[in-house]
């Protein structure tokens, strides 16, 4: 593969999107980036090149990426709210890949989810699914990363965890919390993504990492490593979301929604026989980071206010996140759950039997992972690499 052609990477200024810049500058690539944050710190000075993430300029966007050979995509939105959301980010996304095919870009490496679907009620689930079928027919050759949940220097999820561990008398968790999660240390993604960069072929990879987390284990593991004696207690899904309300009008951010809880208690951050990708384990990761994960809070609003997100972004204003996290579209085959699983303020619609992956159903949920070594090894707690 040649050095002299450009690589494109969107968000190098934001989480993962840095990391795969920095690995491909390191390797002496010309970079250059796609991003809302032209405001942002840039950790990279003149080695990358600039660009807006306009999507309202296609015309602009095609000729950013002239002479662009690979586009690392990992242009997503958390969660609906005013100006931005999951089906805006959908149209966006339609629009970068065709601007990228038609700027003759070959490869695109894209960031997904684990278990998305077109049938999901979640709209963040379905929305991922609806950015990979556009991936797939755009032309360009594809590599897909679905990863669970994402850990490293600047994570918001773990981190925050951490913090409410550390900052708040007592930590509730969504039910029996023995839905799983599968983290992957962000830099095991960003090499898995350039190396995706460098072949032709097709594919579609389970990003995990090495360690199979129930969420109860996985808040008990982080407050056990940062040393934040809590009681733990199960809490009905609607009561934690009504706590991390709370919680997020005290930060000015969005602490969880109702959609993140209930992909969570669905299973849907866990795959079923599918092998690592990653090697770095958090729990390693985070006994290293022990004094610093957690201290401060990453909010989410906060980054996306240091990006001046463009009123350009199309969308229905919203009030909030909700409503649109979980709307069920016409002939959605989800079923209401105003009070069985997930007990969340009604009209809760929980994804179909077909969605959910094979060990989420009942009698497989209350074990407890097998590859958890921080259960079954202790002394395998090794140094990680950051
Ligand atoms: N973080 C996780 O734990 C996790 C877990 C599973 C899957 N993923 C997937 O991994 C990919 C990358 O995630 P990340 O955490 O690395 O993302 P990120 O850096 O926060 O954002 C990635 C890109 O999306 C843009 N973006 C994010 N929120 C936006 C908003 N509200 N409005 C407009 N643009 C927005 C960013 O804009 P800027 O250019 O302004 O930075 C950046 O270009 C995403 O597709 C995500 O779904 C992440």
């Amino acid at each position: 593969m040649t050095n002299y052609r450009l690589h494109a990477v969107t968000g190098a200024f934001g989480y993962s999107g840095k990391h795969i810049a920095r690995i491909l500058i390191e390797r002496g690539r010309q970079v250059i980036t796609l991003t809302n944050s032209l405001h942002k710190p840039n950790p990279f000075g003149q080695r990358i090149r600039v660009h807006p993430l306009c999507f309202d300029d296609p015309k602009r966007l095609t000729e950013a990426l002239r002479g662009v050979e690979t586009l690392y995509n990992t242009y997503w939105v958390r969660f609906n709210y005013r100006g931005f959301s999951h089906e805006q980010a959908v149209h966006n996304s339609r629009i970068l890949f065709r601007a990228a095919r038609e700027a003759g870009v070959e490869r695109i490496v894209h960031i997904s989810i684990t278990n998305p679907s077109l049938d999901s009620p979640l709209s963040y689930f379905r929305g991922k699914a609806q950015v990979e079928e556009a991936l797939k027919s755009c032309g360009a050759s594809y590599a897909i990363l679905r990863p669970a949940v994402l850990f490293g220097h600047e994570d918001i999820l773990i981190n925050n965890i951490a913090w409410a561990l550390r900052h708040l008398p007592i930590f509730g968790v969504f039910g029996d919390g023995q839905y799983r999660l599968q983290p992957i240390f962000v830099q095991d993604l960003a090499q898995l993504a350039v190396a995706q960069g460098e072949t032709r072929d097709n594919a579609t990879i389970h990003a995990i990492g090495p360690e199979t987390y129930t969420y109860r284990g996985l808040v008990e593991t982080i407050a056990e490593i940062i040393g934040a004696r809590r009681p733990i207690v199960s809490v009905p899904p609607w009561l934690g979301y009504a706590a991390g309300r709370v919680i997020g009008k005290m930060v000015g951010d969005v602490f969880i929604t109702r959609g993140e809880i209930e992909g969570l208690m669905a299973d849907l951050l866990y795959v079923e026989g599918a092998e690592p990708v990653g090697r770095v384990r958090l729990s390693d990761w985070a006994r290293t980071h022990r004094h610093e994960l957690g201290r401060d809070y990453a909010s989410e609003l906060a980054r996306r206010a240091d990006a001046k997100m463009k009123q350009t972004d199309r969308g229905r204003t919203r009030s909030d996140t909700d409503e649109n996290d979980r709307r069920p579209r016409t002939g959605d085959r989800g079923r209401t759950l105003s009070s069985s699983r997930s007990g969340l303020p009604s009209p809760v619609y929980f994804q179909s039997k077909q969605h959910r992956p094979a060990a989420s159903k009942r009698g497989s949920r209350r074990r407890k992972p097998a590859n958890n070594p921080t259960r079954a090894n202790p002394a395998a707690r090794a140094k990680s690499r950051e």
